[in-house]
């Protein structure tokens, strides 16, 4: 064992596990696996999706309507359904994000053609630009797709709905009236009966509730004070029809640990951290600028063209996350000193300049290329070393938006590399996480030269690297302290060119290949190409 090697062991010993430890010129890389260190069980809901009536995910993306010409189960997108159902979907987010701070449940109920017409949030939104449309369901929401078309599609999914309240514009008893509807058994109330009027005659069994969203901003301009005073009453005696219900609280802009702190005090001040199941943090990568401008607008860079200080900038940014997550565990555990509460990390992404848009209408649509799946599949492993914090988490967002899976429009439909992420790492959902130590030289700004996270159902043991550097291939040596490989193959997903995506015109750019791996015992090399992701599905001895 080097020097080096032996240093970096004593520091991830001391909680430094895939600290970018080695930076000398010659820097070994190396991944161990402690197979006798569990971290905890990875809840299949970090790899959960988010779907905001927002351009053109709900209406095109998702819902074409019964007598579309495009194949649909009663109005979904049926393309859409299968390959979602191919990931194993755990959980969607809707209707917002910010649209649903404005949302009347109402308004998604009743006889379809008889449903209010609404301005959307996003209606006057800056990034239209010139494009606005002036006319259409971004702009004037019909409201087809209400509750009971969203968890219908859910349900064809295989996934849990999550929906999230309006504490900005309505109130408990609205929120209340929202849980009877999806909730209350078959026959029992006017609501059930009006959700059997809307199609679905037995409860929905929506069990995750977002109490507001981004209440410090476009949630209502909370102060954390008047946050947590709102979301005590908006879950005082809320009616539980057998199904204990997960309340997510509105979480800090950023890492804003005071707020935070404020609305934890409180909480515990009233005895009701209890009714707090999660806590939601959004963390997105969206400034390329490279520190030359803060601007939300002009700081932003373009999904498709890129050098590579763009590159690296988005991916440090992105990997911001992990600190993010320990400092807000960190305050929760001030006041929630047994952990009971988990972290929900319900947006995150990368975040473009206007200008990749599938189609004209579909705000905040952008293009998705082998950048991004090394940003889902970094990001991914972060969320697997912290399974025993992080309970929940929805990548934003689902279909023709920001770092989305899916594009679709008209009859066209494709999916990005990040979809294959989630494809690959879906193998983590629900195994033990087990820790790592990972180091390689630091390649940008002090941006880690891997990631990886790893995790065991049985005797199988999958485990997922990144190799963020946009040139080099890295060659790294991998040891399982506890146990021997039998059997190894590798999902490699990597393409020549970072710039590298799927278009409507060319569905297969972008595509992962299986290798075998030549290992036996319990150390072998192996060798990831530049900005590419990997999965290695090992069985054991
Ligand atoms: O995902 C787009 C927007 O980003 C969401 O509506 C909001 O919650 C966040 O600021």
């Amino acid at each position: 064992m080097t020097s080096n090697r032996r240093q970096f062991l004593r520091a991830a010993a001391a909680g430094m596990a895939c600290a970018n430890a080695l930076r000398s010129a010659e820097s070994e890389s190396f991944i161990e696996v402690l197979m006798d260190e569990p971290i905890a069980t990875i809840a299949p809901e970090i790899y959960g999706h988010f779907a905001e009536n927002l351009g053109g995910v709900v209406y095109d993306g998702i819902w074409v309507g019964e007598d579309s010409p495009v194949p649909n189960i009663g109005g979904v997108r049926k393309q859409l359904v299968e390959a979602l159902r191919r990931i194993s979907p755990p959980v969607i987010r809707w209707p917002g994000g910010c649209f649903a701070d404005s949302y009347d449940w109402r308004d998604g109920t009743g006889p379809r053609a008889k449903r209010p017409r609404r301005t959307n949030f996003w209606a006057g939104a800056a990034e239209w630009g010139k494009h606005r449309p002036h006319t259409g369901p971004q702009i004037y929401d019909p409201n087809q797709f209400g509750t009971v078309e969203f968890t219908r599609f859910c349900k064809l999914s295989g996934a849990q709905p999550y929906l999230a309240a309006n504490m900005r514009g309505s109130n408990p008893q609205e929120f209340d009236r929202w849980v009877e509807y999806c909730n209350s058994p078959a026959g029992s109330t006017t609501l059930a009966g009006q959700r059997a009027a809307d199609g679905e005659r037995e409860s929905l069994n929506v069990r995750y509730w977002g109490v507001g969203n981004e209440a410090w901003g476009c949630g209502g301009n909370f102060l954390p004070e008047d946050y947590a005073t709102e979301f005590l009453r908006f879950t005082a005696w809320v009616p539980g029809y057998n199904l204990p219900l997960a309340f997510v609280g509105s979480g800090p802009n950023g890492n804003d640990r005071d707020w935070t702190r404020q609305v934890f005090a409180k909480l515990a001040e009233k005895n009701a951290l209890g009714s707090l199941w999660g806590w939601s943090m959004h963390h997105y990568a969206w400034n390329a600028s490279g520190g030359r401008s803060t601007d939300w607008l002009a700081a932003k860079g373009d999904a498709l063209r890129f050098d590579a200080g763009q590159y690296y900038e988005i991916l440090r940014e992105a990997a911001q996350i992990e600190s993010f997550i320990t400092s807000q565990w960190d305050v929760m555990g001030e006041h929630d000193r047994q952990h009971r509460v988990k972290l929900v990390v319900d947006e995150w992404g990368a975040w473009y300049a206007s200008g990749t848009e599938p189609f004209a209408e579909a705000l905040l649509g952008q293009q998705s290329t082998m950048r991004d799946a090394v940003l889902a599949g970094s990001t991914l492993d972060t969320f697997n070393r912290h399974a025993d914090k992080v309970g929940l988490a929805a990548i934003a967002q689902l279909v023709n938006n920001l770092q989305a899976l899916f594009l679709a429009h008209e009859d066209k439909f494709c999916v990005t590399p990040t979809y294959h992420v989630f494809d690959m790492y879906a193998a983590h959902q629900g195994a033990q996480s087990l820790r790592t130590v990972a180091a390689a030289p630091a390649i940008y700004k002090g941006l880690p030269g891997l990631s990886c996270s790893a995790s065991l159902r049985g005797k199988a043991l999958t485990v997922t690297v990144t190799n963020p550097s946009m040139d080099q291939t890295r060659e790294v040596d991998i040891a399982l302290r506890g146990a021997s490989v039998a059997s190894a193959k590798a999902v490699v997903l990597a393409a020549a060119d970072v710039h590298a995506h799927n278009t409507f015109d060319s569905l297969h750019a972008v595509e992962p290949r299986e290798e075998q791996v030549q290992a036996r015992g319990a150390r072998f090399t192996r060798r990831f190409p530049p900005a590419s992701v990997t999965k290695l599905e090992i069985a054991l001895a």
